[in-house]
């Protein structure tokens, strides 16, 4: 194992500049799909517009429980692209969309170093993108905006700068203004120079176009109908009058947002997004870690460490695998490297490690801070958990949700009882769901937690198409759980209202039906401390 180094390693320092580690977030058919079709394209990583769709559509076919996505419409499964642009290395971590998928999203975001938001011009802030942007503000994540379907009627530009400031607090700082919307739409000026990008429908944003720029103030309205130019003209005149500049560390601190306007679908003012982005988005810096003032972070030129943010089984059905996916949070990976597991103090080797591009898996040699790498089989990382070398070090856990919903998983096939405890520890693993064990019932008839009930209908899915166990969910009257002290559980027994379970952790957990319960037990047990589980809570 190596030891940590005097003088800088710049070459690795210098690597780590030129990444950018990010999710999207948006409410569902905000054109999150589109967007990143649109990256990719200008990546060289996909030649043709449509690739990541026909991707959505093949992966639904080939893998099984992915089936559940194309059936229901949503997305389900956490995937990372990686992408170069310029010089720029990005790694885009995919997020769920749908709400119930919230704890699955918190811990892929724990890996992020910025977001973009996308909104549709016709709807502004949307219910999921608020729940998401609260998730990225819990995390300090700084955030760029992209207001997508500028090619189609919307609501006024100068609206959803409002929306933005009153809704979320956040100071939004155009850097791009769209000239009129919908059949008028003439183009975007790009705010630092003053220039006009004139938007052409004649290309459908399958290829890289060129940008087409002339100044504003002697471009020709062509097209666009006067009333509608001069609005453009006299709101750009408004935000330089009104608008403070844009500034980076107001940016960085979670005060600003830049907002890009355009088309993902045409093609149109993504360019000057992902530029936008590259410039102004962090690269990976020194991560803070569990141990206090002492050792408050780990420098990105200290040796190898990693963070384990995601678990997932199964990704595809030709593998039939396990992979835990790691952010590199200081110095190199290298492939076959050994790393001290945190959680156990073992020796891992890091083998068969991947970056995974949808299906295609492409084996990692070597990786930097801020790069995400699929390490696959190695059975005993948890999500959480830290790899080191050299000096041991811990990352903060990732917090959970508290679970507000709960159901009984019966096992319609007792001959099939192994790979029911099997399949079902697998899915807790990876936070699928939670399961919690009853001392009378046993693995026979545990309880599943969770924030949504797609979770429970995915586990249903999975346990029958990965594992050949058809799984009966049956309703319970739990509403809530709170943690108690092990040594408290045989008085909590019996108490009206509610029951005792354990979690795979060995916590004890009491479950009750209503917050009347949970106050009676208190009042009977005024010596247990009855705690909330888990740190995040999931938005109403
Ligand atoms: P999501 O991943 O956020 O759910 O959204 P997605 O990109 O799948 O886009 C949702 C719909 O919005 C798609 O239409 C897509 O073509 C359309 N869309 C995305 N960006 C733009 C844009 O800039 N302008 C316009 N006019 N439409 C846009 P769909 O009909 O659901 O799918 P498809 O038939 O086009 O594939």
């Amino acid at each position: 194992m190596s030891s940590v180094t005097a003088a800088p390693d710049t070459a690795l320092l210098r690597e780590t500049a030129t990444r950018r580690t990010f999710a999207i977030i948006s409410h569902p058919d905000a054109g999150k799909t589109t967007l990143t079709e649109k990256f990719l394209l200008y990546a060289g990583a996909v030649h043709e517009a449509g690739a990541v769709k026909s991707r959505k559509v093949a992966r639904a076919t080939t893998s099984d429980w992915m089936e559940l996505e194309r059936q229901r419409g949503i997305s389900i499964s956490s995937t990372v692209l990686h992408f170069g642009y310029e010089g720029w290395r990005f790694n885009l971590l995919d997020t769920p969309g749908h709400a119930d998928f919230s704890e699955d999203t918190y811990r892929t975001l724990c890996a992020a170093d910025a977001a973009v938001m996308v909104l549709d011009l016709a709807k502004g802030l949307e219910p999921q993108t608020l729940k998401l942007f609260r998730v990225c503000r819990d995390r300090g994540l700084p955030i760029v905006t992209f207001v997508n379907k500028c090619d189609r009627p919307g609501l006024p530009p100068l609206g959803i700068l409002d929306e933005i400031r009153e809704r979320i607090g956040l100071d939004p700082v155009p850097v791009t203004w769209p000239v009129a919307d919908g059949a008028d739409f003439a183009g975007i000026v790009d705010r630092r120079t003053g220039e006009l990008v004139r938007f052409s429908r004649a290309d459908h944003g399958a290829t890289v176009a060129a940008e087409e720029r002339e100044p504003l103030a002697t471009a020709d309205p062509r097209g666009c109908p006067p009333d509608r130019w001069r609005a453009a003209v006299e709101e750009l005149e408004l935000l330089d009058l009104d608008q403070g500049e844009l500034d980076r560390d107001a940016f960085l601190a979670g005060r600003q947002t830049p907002v890009f306007f355009g088309s993902a679908l045409a093609n149109f003012g993504v360019r000057l997004l992902l530029r936008g982005f590259a410039e102004l988005a962090p690269a990976p810096g020194p991560q803070a870690v569990e141990g206090g003032p002492v050792a408050p972070a780990r420098e990105l030129d200290e040796p190898f460490s990693a963070l384990v943010f995601k678990v997932q089984a199964n990704m595809d059905p030709r593998h039939r695998d396990r992979v835990a996916f790691l952010r590199v949070c200081s110095g190199r990976f290298s492939r076959g490297m050994t790393a001290v597991h945190g959680r156990t103090g073992r020796p891992l080797q890091l083998k068969y490690a991947h970056q995974l591009f949808a299906q295609d898996r492409e084996t990692v040699d070597a990786a930097v801070p801020g790069d995400i790498v699929g390490v696959v089989n190695a059975t005993g990382l948890l999500v959480g958990d830290t790899l080191y070398d050299g000096k041991p070090v811990a990352f903060p856990p990732i917090p959970t949700f508290a679970p507000e919903r709960f159901t009984v998983a019966r096992n319609r096939d007792s001959s099939r009882y192994k790979q029911f405890r099997r399949g079902l520890a697998q899915l807790d693993e990876e936070g699928v769901v939670h399961v919690l064990r009853r001392p009378e019932t046993g693995d026979q008839e545990p309880i599943l937690a969770g924030v949504g009930q797609l979770q429970f209908e995915v586990a249903t899915y999975r346990m029958a198409a990965e594992f050949g166990c058809e799984v009966t969910l049956v309703g319970t009257p739990w509403r809530l759980a709170r943690v108690i002290d092990a040594a408290h559980a045989p008085a909590l027994r019996g108490q009206r209202d509610s029951v005792v379970v354990t979690d795979r952790e060995g916590r004890v957990l009491v479950l009750f039906t209503s917050p009347y319960a949970l106050r009676w037990a208190a009042e009977d047990h005024p010596e247990v401390r009855f705690a909330e589980l888990g740190v995040a809570r999931r938005e109403a």
